[in-house]
């Protein structure tokens, strides 16, 4: 069986294939999709689904796609579905890091969470798999790997950001490595 990774980024998709044996996984490029596929929905869930859906339905093909976002709570759970584009669509992940330590520099409560949905597209049946990562915002960035926020988030039990963690550390902690064993547990057992 194939199933398609509703993504371009060919290291989403190692670390998924690395844990799944039983099928062949592969991206976007193996369908020739080459448009943007529209992430327009409300909530992470629902761009997740949104992403999964365009895919099916336009490539007739079975599919899975995921979302992710940063909810900060003292924010009323900003930027979340804007993760990407917080600081504007032109920005990069400095600047939205800024305006996050901006925002949040007045108050106490410094709780935020990762949250990545995957969705997919089953002969027919979807299925959906959530993974949250609680943390804490630092005031300043922290560290040089990952990407995104990675500097200023600090996972719940540990002292040092995502960005001062190996990918196998942040993996075995995070939001989209939770997820990524929900589904790989499910695609195991077909
Ligand atoms: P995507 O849905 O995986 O493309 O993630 C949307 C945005 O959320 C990214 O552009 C990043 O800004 C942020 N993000 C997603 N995952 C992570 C992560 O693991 N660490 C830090 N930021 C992340």
């Amino acid at each position: 069986m194939q199933l398609i990774f509703a993504t371009n980024n060919k290291n989403k998709l190692a670390e998924v294939q690395k844990m799944v044996s039983t099928i062949k996984i592969k991206t976007l490029a193996a369908i020739n999709c080459t448009k943007e596929i529209p992430e327009t929905a409300p909530t992470i869930k629902g761009n997740a689904i949104q992403k999964a859906n365009y895919v099916t339905q336009n490539y007739q093909v079975n599919c899975f796609a995921d979302d992710t976002g940063l909810e900060i709570e003292a924010l009323n759970g900003e930027p979340g579905v804007y993760s990407a584009r917080y600081a504007g669509a032109n920005n990069n992940a400095d600047a939205n890091m800024n305006l996050v330590l901006q925002k949040l520099a007045s108050h106490q409560n410094k709780k935020a969470r990762f949250v990545t949905v995957i969705a997919l597209n089953l002969n027919g049946k979807q299925h959906t798999f959530e993974g949250i990562c609680n943390g804490t915002i630092i005031n300043e960035k922290r560290g040089e790997k990952g990407f995104g926020y990675d500097p200023i988030f600090i996972p719940e039990g540990f002292k040092t950001t995502f960005a001062q963690m190996t990918q196998i550390e942040k993996a075995s902690v995070s939001h989209r490595g939770k997820a990524i064993r929900k589904l790989v547990a499910f695609l195991n057992t077909l």
